[in-house]
């Protein structure tokens, strides 16, 4: 155990039960209202003394610098000389920032409004193409907030598996499609492929001006103008926005293009909101700084190897994948900001699913498994469709009806497989709905919880090296064949290949 954790340590293990007993007002105590959403961290193990010790920790990490610098525009990604921009993308951070990506969200507009007006003739589809936070942003938005647009159908692919692109194919109408290609390096693989495709498919349809029915979104327009597609169609966005932080600037655009310009400017407004309350709330009652301490209490006192998401609304279906780019990739990492090993578990492996139908699935290992894992539920006051209300109250009720089996447990007496041995932790996210402008302050509530972690962890969240490796490799093989490849692998190729 480190230092960094002793306090934390050192404290003692009360049930949620007693936690309970002992506070009348532990529900106030540990939750926090905010316009349009509401937390309810009472139902996990922290206490005033943990969040004492954590808020020392946060002094001597310098967690306030770090939040000052963050919005400030200063270098906060040492490993990569760089600012973390996304707030400033929704109008909090410093003012040339701020300004620079008003003029590029102005541009994104005119272009929508364009297309709206029929400037690239009539539209019908939109296939987006991108991997990671160049997909998986655009995906959870379209998802949670489209079902009801009905402005465009919209298709996102990553997947460099033919099959995901001949899906779409096999669907849309290629004179009325748009492609819009998202890459913040315009140069990954996967990415290209899936463009290249989309364009043989327009040329082969002979639809006119193939290449113009292509819009880019990238922080590297050159190369996207070197790939063929008009300046007039290329979306730039900051370097300093890393790729899992990037669905606020110009990669946002399918969702801003299919739920409308109002919708995408209330989920900045809603991100901005929690943007605020980051920056000007005392940790006690900074919701971002609370997900976090229950993150720390759970990975480094009781050495919980993971943590699961459970939405309890098909909206939010995107969301545990979603988190999983934004936490693991941000803090997966096994050194410290200055490059020193991290004697302490890093970021939980983040996993989840939906309820209900998780509950018919993995819950049994919740419930009764030996590994201690913090849940958190997400739920909607209103309901994402008008059917008979029985489907939305049974739904929110199983999913209050878990927390509350999983906290309070329940004895068995003589019959061990029927026990449930309860003081199992959850957090609890009631939107009022699953509309931008809660969504956009849920997002960017944990994104600052991720980067809160990540300072007291003294970990930098916005790199990401570990994934270099593998692409290097899979280049080399591509070049230099096989010969000095380990015989596993050798042998898996010629099997495959040959
Ligand atoms: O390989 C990881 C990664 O770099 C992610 O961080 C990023 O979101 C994704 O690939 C896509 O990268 P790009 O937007 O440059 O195509």
């Amino acid at each position: 155990m480190s230092d960094r954790w002793a306090a934390l340590e050192a404290l003692p293990d009360t049930s949620l039960v007693d936690l309970f007993a002992n506070d009348a007002e532990r529900v106030g105590h540990f939750g926090a209202v905010l316009p349009g959403l509401q937390f309810d961290f009472s139902k996990t193990h922290l206490t005033g003394e943990a969040l004492a010790a954590l808020a020392a920790l946060a002094d001597t990490a310098g967690l306030d610098a770090a939040r000052k610098r963050l919005f400030a525009g200063e270098i906060v990604n040492p490993t990569e000389g760089r600012a973390a921009t996304h707030s400033a993308e929704r109008g909090e951070g410093d003012a040339e920032t701020v300004h620079v990506s008003r003029m590029l969200h102005d541009r994104m507009r005119a272009l929508i409004d364009a297309i709206e007006m029929g400037a690239l003739g009539e539209i019908r589809h939109i296939l987006h193409i991108g991997i990671g936070g160049s997909a998986l942003g655009p995906d959870l938005l379209v998802d949670a907030l489209g079902r009801d647009a009905g402005r465009y159908e919209v298709a996102i692919v990553s997947n460099v598996d033919g099959s995901a692109l001949a899906d779409v194919f096999s669907r849309f109408d290629p004179h009325y499609t748009l492609v819009s290609v998202a890459s913040k390096s315009f140069t990954t693989t996967e990415t290209l492929i899936n463009a290249h495709s989309t364009l043989d498919w327009l040329e082969q349809a002979a639809v006119e001006d193939p290449l113009g029915r292509f819009v880019a979104l990238t922080a590297n327009p050159e190369k996207a103008v070197e790939w063929g597609i008009d300046e007039t169609r290329i979306l730039p966005f900051a370097e300093s926005v890393g790729g899992r932080y990037s669905l606020w600037s110009s990669i946002g655009f399918p969702a801003a293009l299919a739920l409308g310009w109002e919708a995408f400017d209330a989920l900045l407004e809603g991100a901005a909101q929690m943007d605020r309350h980051f920056r000007l709330t005392d940790w006690r009652e900074n919701v971002c700084f609370l997900g976090a301490a229950v993150d720390l209490y759970y990975t480094q006192k009781r050495r919980c190897e993971t943590r699961a998401v459970f939405a309890y609304d098909e909206r939010l279906r995107l969301l545990p994948s979603y988190l999983q780019q934004l936490e693991m990739e941000s803090n997966g990492k096994s050194v410290t900001a200055d490059g020193n090993p991290l004697n302490y578990p890093s970021a939980a492996i983040t996993w989840g699913g939906i309820g209900t139908d998780a509950q018919h699935a993995v819950f049994q290992l919740l419930h009764q498994g030996t590994h201690l894992v913090p849940v958190e539920f997400l739920a909607s006051k209103t309901p994402g469709s008008d059917l008979d209300p029985v489907h939305h109250r049974t739904l929110l009720i199983n999913c209050f009806a878990q927390g509350a089996a999983l906290m309070t447990g329940k004895a068995n007496p003589g019959d061990p497989a029927r026990a449930y041995p309860g003081d199992r932790p959850s957090t609890t996210i009631l939107l009022d709905d699953v509309d931008p402008r809660s969504v956009g302050a849920l997002i960017a509530f944990y994104e600052h919880r991720t980067f809160v972690n990540a300072v007291l962890l003294g970990i930098n969240p916005f790199d990401q090296f570990g994934v270099e490796l593998g692409k290097e490799i899979a280049r080399s093989i591509e070049s230099e064949g096989t010969d000095s490849f380990d015989p596993s692998t050798q042998a898996l190729i010629v099997a495959a290949f040959d």
